[in-house]
């Protein structure tokens, strides 16, 4: 609850940024430098940005979606206007064997082309120059890019649109500037520098990701015979105790099932389903929460009036708690909901069922550590 609490603190405090509608954030750059015309407008590369595409940013996006928290700056989104290709490094650089940007001694030269041939719509070729027929934004994919070589399984083709695509003989992969970056490339055979590809490698998805996903189906697992056990033998249900922590189970047992359903789904899930288990999921979690708390409050109010758990009066209890404890989450539920529904600035809905089914957050499970 205190995490809760500070949670919403840190959030209200920290200014509100929304990103820039209809417009990815492969398609913007940073902006933080460049000077704001007498009417709002920015011009980046010679491209006019105005008011409208222009918003603050607290994060960046690197290769296959993975978004790291920066400093609140502004980006523009410039490739909606010219199409983008992005570099790994400064214009007059290029990245040697680790990684490292340095200083291009060929640039200038007789052997240094700023030509890159680019697939067209139709399928035929063309020789353009990178820094007429695109604009060009600067950054990597990820800190250990590697050159893409084309082999007899893969090549690489630019498509017209700023879109790298990899062929390969199963299927092909499309990378927008997200994904990858060019730099130029020392070729020992034409004695000549040319723009080629970089990219990450994908890895497996890491340990903890994994972790998390089976260790929440193998709690279900066990979840559902403990309640089971609980409901068949009247000892175990019988007293307010076994009542209330078969409660917390299911409300647990629910909630964790919307959040394995939603993490082992690999296509996508339709907008209305997204919307349902978004609320429900949001619904049980709310609820275990609560009754975990009744529990440790009952475990408290027992030791203090030292009872012993008669049967008698402890149904009645029980069903205020009860009350209290779906009312109040059913109610967190509806505000959240009306959150959601109402007019205010879209950087305070808390995006059940937009982008992602869960709570709008950088991951999928993240709003169960305010548990
Ligand atoms: C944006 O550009 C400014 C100026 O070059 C730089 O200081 C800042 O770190 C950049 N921010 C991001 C998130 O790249
Ligand atoms: C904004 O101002 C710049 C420079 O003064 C001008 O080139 C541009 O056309 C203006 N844009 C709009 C939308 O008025
Ligand atoms: C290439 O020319 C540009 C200006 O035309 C200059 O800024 C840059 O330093 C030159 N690079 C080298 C390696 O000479
Ligand atoms: C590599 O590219 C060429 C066209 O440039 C194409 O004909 C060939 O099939 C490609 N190889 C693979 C494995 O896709
Ligand atoms: C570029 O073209 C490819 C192939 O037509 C398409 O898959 C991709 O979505 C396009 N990308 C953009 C940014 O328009």
């Amino acid at each position: 609850m205190l995490l809760l609490l500070i949670g919403v603190i840190l959030k209200i405090s920290r200014s509100c940024a929304v990103d820039i509608a209809n417009c990815p954030y492969e398609e913007t750059v940073n902006l933080s430098n460049y000077a704001s015309q007498e009417n709002g407008s920015i011009f980046y590369q010679n491209i006019e940005i105005t008011k409208a595409w222009q918003g603050y940013y607290d994060y960046e996006q690197y290769f296959n979606g993975v978004n790291v928290n920066v400093a609140m700056h502004l980006r523009g989104c410039v490739c909606k206007f010219k199409k983008c290709v992005k570099l790994c490094c400064q214009r007059s650089e290029l990245i040697n064997g680790n990684g490292q940007c340095i200083t291009n001694i060929g640039a200038n030269s007789s052997h240094s082309s700023d030509f890159i041939m680019i697939t067209q719509t139709n399928g035929e070729f063309k020789k353009v120059d990178i820094f007429n027929h695109f604009i060009w934004q600067m950054g990597r994919p990820c800190n250990r890019v590697a050159q893409f070589h084309s082999t007899a399984q893969s090549n690489w083709s630019l498509l017209e649109n700023g879109t790298l695509k990899i062929r390969r003989t199963e299927q092909s992969m499309y990378y927008t500037t997200r994904d990858y970056c060019l730099s130029q490339v020392y070729d020992d055979h034409g004695n000549e520098y040319t723009y080629e590809p970089f990219s990450c490698v994908i890895l497996n998805p890491s340990w903890d990701v994994f972790i998390k996903k089976y260790a929440m189906l193998i709690s279900i697992i066990f979840f559902i015979p403990t309640v089971l056990i609980y409901l068949g033998f009247k000892e175990l249900h019988g007293n307010l105790g076994g009542k209330l922590l078969i409660s917390y189970l299911i409300s647990l047992t629910m909630s964790y099932s919307v959040i394995c359903y939603i993490n082992f789904t690999t296509g996508a899930i339709s907008a209305p389903a997204c919307l349902i288990l978004g609320y429900a999921g949001y619904f049980f979690v709310r609820a275990a929460f609560f009754w975990l708390s009744i529990l440790s409050f009952d475990i408290w109010r027992n030791i203090k009036e030292n009872l012993q758990t008669g049967i008698k009066s402890h149904n009645k209890l029980y069903w205020l708690y009860s009350l209290l404890v779906w009312g109040v989450a059913l109610l967190c539920t509806m505000l959240t909901a009306l959150a959601e529904w109402s007019k205010i600035d879209s950087c305070w809905k808390p995006g059940i069922g937009t982008k992602h089914c869960w709570l709008d957050g950088k991951q999928k499970i993240s709003s169960l550590q305010s548990l």
